[in-house]
Parts: structure tokens; sequence; C-alpha cells
């Protein structure tokens, strides 16, 4: 199932294929919205985007006839692109949002479709699918039908952002319910939901999978630091339910681990955060992605100031890192010709993104002005003034070209003009939605980058979710923290296995072949090649023993992996069928052998 070539996976490229194109909806646009100021948009989008959002939730949404209850399909859009399914992504941050408006209080009636959605989860959780059972890798499935039924066709999977993000939706539930005397549901309901999520990406995080745009095989900036963010979090619930401590220990250690190789994403010759790295499937990139700000909106903390270990808003990072995201997209949309450098423009995916033609997207847009919004929250609210480092003084000249490394007094005339300067570069972002919206409030996934006109799947859930955050953000409304102030961060990094040590693991695979043709063997650690079929280890060895061919592999001790035989004929390679094969590696110095059958 993985892919053999490049090509192949663009052709599998996000959900509805890179070679769909959609006829642009100009007509759909002869009215668009013409807001000057936030304010009045979010007065106008903010109704539109909460009924936009339920009407894609089942069992009772009115655009989502057919999906069980607690499912969220991304889209009702059923052809080009074809979005009637849902995402373990898009559903968990579309409900993190719920979750935060039912315990901040704004809307109690919320509570019956949180429930409906642990139920899914509950549910969900034991489909088998392509990539396994609940228990051999099939939490990192990344989509499903609407009816919870499996998804069976060809994908970039597994996607291991997933369960972490749908552990820190229901984690935020779990602590109000504590919070509000109700400990007995999160243990009995909520509680062996979270273990199996949180054991998946304690076990799994260090091998590889597909980015959250489901199209690079390797290790994402976002799905590191999400699942991170998980971790701590369960760690945090796991002490204040009274797990056992092993349970606590190893997840403690798997955090440390995740911590530490975040760091890794950060370019320091380059100045910006790289979002994916070692690519197995060869995906040649700039590096400059939406992923890495979408992270700082999903992963702020507002007592961790301005962080740059965990990349918080503020962070001088993160500031470096928005900057050149914002600045790769201002000579390629044509709707950005005649902008000033240092106003607000329209930002996509990732710049080289050629799905539906590469355009700007709602969510990344308004990512930005999210960000910035949280930046300027926690400058005031600190009170200790802004530092401008070395690291983001491009950010700060393009508000001041004068600008400096300093300290800038809270309360400072300097400070008053460069937070105000900063808080209208935000506006733009937020406006720049509104400005390519039509005059519904509808929320598209894209608008296109000629003329802005809304295309690919309409009604985005996602954006719709987006949209709303962004506002939340604005007004500067709290949200729950997860321990990142108080995080130490180790001096060495250890990969999943922890220990360092090797163990021996002996793979068999009996397979007939034909004349001239090899058996390899490839997966998803750096030991077995990262899934790369170029780079596979082979050809196995069968003196002696044919049909039965042989290696042995050492993999750091303890370590969780996912593998698959190949064959290779004059360069022609046949991927074994169905889902991954899992194991795990024994104890440092012991022997593990597998024996397996072409399947
Ligand atoms: C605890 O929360 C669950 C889920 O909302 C609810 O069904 C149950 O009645 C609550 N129990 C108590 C004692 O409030
Ligand atoms: C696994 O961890 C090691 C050490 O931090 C890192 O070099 C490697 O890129 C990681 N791979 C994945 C897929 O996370
Ligand atoms: C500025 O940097 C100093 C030294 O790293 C740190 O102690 C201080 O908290 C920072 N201030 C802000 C506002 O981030
Ligand atoms: C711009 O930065 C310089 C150097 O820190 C400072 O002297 C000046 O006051 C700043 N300008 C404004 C308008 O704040
Ligand atoms: C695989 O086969 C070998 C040799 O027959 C045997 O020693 C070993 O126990 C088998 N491993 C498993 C997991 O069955």
């Amino acid at each position: 199932m993985l892919f053999t070539s490049i090509l192949s996976c663009l052709l599998l490229l996000s959900p509805g294929g890179a070679l769909a194109r959609a006829a642009p909806r100009d007509n759909v646009l002869d009215k668009r919205l013409s807001y000057t100021n936030v304010a009045d948009f979010e007065t106008f989008e903010t109704p539109i985007a909460l009924a936009g959002l339920y009407a894609n939730i089942g069992p009772d949404g009115s655009k989502s006839q057919g999906a069980k209850s607690g499912v969220v399909i991304a889209s009702p859009s059923t052809s080009n692109p074809d979005y009637l399914y849902t995402w373990t992504r898009d559903a968990a941050l579309v409900y993190k949002y719920i979750v935060d408006r039912f315990t901040s209080g704004r809307d109690s009636s919320l509570r019956t479709k949180i429930d409906n959605f642990v139920g899914h989860v509950a549910r969900i959780q034991q489909v088998s699918n392509p990539s396994g059972t609940v228990s051999t890798g099939g939490l990192g499935e990344p989509k499903f039908l609407i009816s919870e039924a499996a998804f069976t066709g060809g994908w970039g999977r597994p996607q291991r952002d997933g369960p972490a993000l749908r552990a820190t939706t229901l984690i935020a539930y779990a602590n109000w319910l504590i919070a509000n005397s109700n400990t007995t549901h999160v243990r009995n309901v909520l509680w062996p939901i979270l273990l199996l999520d949180l054991n998946y990406v304690s076990n799994s995080w260090n091998s590889t999978g597909f980015d959250l745009w489901e199209e690079v095989n390797g290790a994402s900036f976002f799905t590191t630091a999400v699942q991170h963010r998980a971790l701590r979090e369960g760690i945090a619930l796991a002490t204040a339910l009274g797990d056992p401590s092993s349970t606590v220990a190893a997840w403690t250690t798997q955090a440390q681990n995740i911590f530490c190789f975040l760091q890794s994403y950060w370019s320091s010759s380059s100045g910006f955060i790289v979002a994916n790295v070692n690519p197995g499937n060869g995906a040649i990139r700039s590096g400059k992605d939406a992923n890495t700000v979408l992270t700082s909106v999903h992963t702020f903390d507002p007592a961790a100031g301005c962080d740059s270990r965990t990349f918080q808003p503020c962070s001088d990072k993160a500031l470096a890192n928005l900057k050149v995201y914002v600045d790769s997209f201002r000579s390629i949309y044509s709707i950005n010709s005649g902008i000033a450098s240092n106003a607000a423009v329209a930002t996509g995916r990732y710049p080289e993104d050629s799905y539906y033609g590469g355009n700007p997207w709602y969510l990344t847009t308004f990512a930005v002005a999210e960000q910035l919004y949280r930046a300027l929250q926690v400058w005031d609210a600190e009170g200790k003034g802004i530092n401008v480092t070395s690291i983001s003084l491009p950010f700060f000249q393009q508000f001041n070209s004068s600008a400096t490394v300093t300290t800038i007094p809270a309360g400072s005339a300097s400070y008053t003009t460069l937070t105000t300067a900063i808080k209208t570069f935000a506006d733009g972002f937020a406006l720049k939605g509104a400005q390519y919206a039509p005059s519904s409030g509808a929320l598209a996934e894209q608008y296109t980058r000629g003329a802005g006109t809304p295309t690919s799947a309409a009604d985005l859930t996602w954006s719709y979710a987006s949209v709303l955050t962004m506002f939340d953000a604005r007004d500067n409304l709290a949200v729950d923290g997860w321990g990142a102030a108080s995080l130490t961060l180790p001096n060495t990094c250890s990969t999943g296995g922890g220990g360092g040590s090797a163990a021996t693991v002996n793979f068999r695979e009996t397979a007939t072949t034909v004349w001239g043709e090899n058996i390899y063997l490839v997966g998803s650690i750096d030991a077995l090649k990262n899934w790369d079929p170029n780079n596979a280890i082979g050809p196995l060895d069968n003196t002696n023993t044919y049909p039965v061919w042989r290696v042995s592999v050492s993999i750091p001790a303890g370590t969780y992996f996912e593998y698959k035989y190949i064959r290779k004929n004059n360069g022609v390679v046949t991927w074994e069928s169905g889902s991954n094969r899992v194991n795990t590696a024994p104890a440092a110095g012991a022997t593990l052998t597998i024996n397996d059958t072409w399947k």
C-alpha cells in the first residue's frame, strides 16, 4: 500500500486527488464581504460559522445526513472533491473548539454533542482498517466513512497526529468533568479511550507517517508537537486519576524524547521551522509550511510566556518563522501583487502546493492572525515588555525598520506603537479571509490565487472552526494550558526505543519467487530505511533455506516498528498487500525471530 514513487504519491495527495480541478466559481462571488474592521466581520460571521459547523455533525446536522452520532464530516461536498468522510484530525480540532466553548460556559447545550463525540471515538477506535486493528496500528488511520466503516481505498496512511489531537480534545473535557465532580465518568468512560490513544502516541511517535496534508511520509513538526502536548496532558491526568506509575513513567520518558526531537525542526541557518524532516518519499520542498503556524496556535499555552522550546506564538522562533512563511506567498499569488512587503497577504499551505492549482486557504490565513493575537495577549498579560532577539529581529523590522536587539519596556511609547502595528497586521489577515468570502459568509477550503474566488470543498468544517478560534484569540479569551512552562529540556535525545542499546530482530519471510526476483525489507524506522523502497534492506538471503528469505537487523531496544516485504524484479517493485506488519523490538541484547509469509 505504500507509495512506490513520487508520482503515485501525488495521485493520492490530499483529499480528492491532485488532478481534480474545479471550475472557478466566480458567479457565487458577485457579492463579497467587504468589512474594514474585524469586529464587524466577527459579529456577522460568528453565527454563520457556528451554524456551518453544527450542520456538519451527525446525527442531526442539516448537511450531514447519514453521519453517525458524533461524526464530523469534513465537508458536505461529494464530488470535485469528495470530502464526505470523517478525518480524525479535522474532527478533533473541530471538537476542541466545541469543548472549549462548552467548558468556558458559553453554551451548556453542547454537552450532548460532546458526549456523542466520546461515543463515536470509543466505537471508531475499534474499527479494523487498512492501518491495522486497535492494537496493531489502526488508531493511526486518517479517515473513515461517515457510517463509521473503514475506508479501504489507497491513502497516505498512517497519520499519527490524529490520536494525539483527539486525546487533547477529550482531556479538555475530562478536566472539566473532574472540576465538576464527575471523576467517575472520566475514569469509566474517557480514560479507557485515552489510554489507547496515548499509548499509541507513546509507542509510535518515532515511526514515520504522513503529515497533516497527507502528502509527505516522514516526521512532521505539527505531528511531533501535538504528540508532545497530548502526552504531557495525559501524564497530568494519569497522575490526577492515580493511574499506575509505570504508565506515567513510560509516557514521561517518551515525552522527554519527543520534546528533544521537536527542537531539531528549527533551522538556525535558515531562520525558520522546517516542517518535515527525513521525508521518506523524497518530497522536495523548501520546508516553509502552514504546518508550523498551526502548531503555534494549537499548542499555545498562555502560562508559558514566549517560550521558544515549545514554539509559543510570541517566541522569537515562531515569530521569525511566521515572517518567512508569510513572505513565501507574496510573489506567487497574483491576488497578493501590489501589497506592501509588510502588510497582510493571502497565505496557503506551502509555496510549492499544486493541489487544485495551489491556492490560499482560509484556515491558514486565519491561523496567521490567530498566532499574532495570542502573541499580543501574552505580551500584554505578562507586562514584561517585548524581547527583540537576533532571531526575531527581521519580524520586528517589518514594523520599525530601525528596530534593534533589545527589550522594549511594557508601557513605553515604543511598546504601544509596536503592538498597535502588529494588531493592525494581524487584523489584515482576518480581513483577507473576509475579503475573499462570499456575501453568504460560507467558508470553503480554498480561494483561488488569481481571483480570490472560493474553490475546492464548500463548507469545510475546519474552515469554520478556524475563524471561530481566531475570533476567540482576538477577544483574548482564555484557553487551558498544558504544562509547557515547567518543562526541562533533556541534553541529548533518544529514539522511541528509549534505551539506546540495540536488540536483534531476525526477519524470516516465506515467499516463492520467479527467476530474477528478490525479496527486500522496508519499514517505518531509520533501521528499516523509513519506507524508502529504493533503499530497502536486501536482497534477503535464501541460501539453503529457499523459499525462506532471511535477514538480521539491529533495532533500538523496545522500539515499535511497522514493516513490509517487497519484491524487486528488474527495478519493478511489488509491495505485500494488506496493512503494515507491526512489532516491537525486545530488550537490549535480546533476539526476536519473526516468521512471516508473503501476503
Ligand atoms: C457525568 O457526566 C456524564 C456525561 O455527560 C453524565 O451522563 C452523567 O450523568 C454525569 N454524572 C453526574 C453524577 O453528574
Ligand atoms: C526518531 O528519533 C530520532 C532521534 O530523535 C530522529 O533523528 C528521527 O528523525 C526520528 N524519526 C521519526 C520518524 O520520528
Ligand atoms: C526576555 O529575555 C530574558 C532573558 O532570556 C527573560 O528573562 C525574559 O523573561 C524575557 N522577557 C520576555 C518579555 O519574554
Ligand atoms: C524604532 O526602534 C528604534 C531602535 O530601538 C527606537 O529608537 C525607535 O523609537 C523605534 N520607533 C518607534 C516609532 O517606536
Ligand atoms: C520462528 O521460527 C523459528 C525457527 O523455526 C523459531 O525458533 C521461532 O520461535 C519462530 N518465531 C515465532 C515468533 O514463532
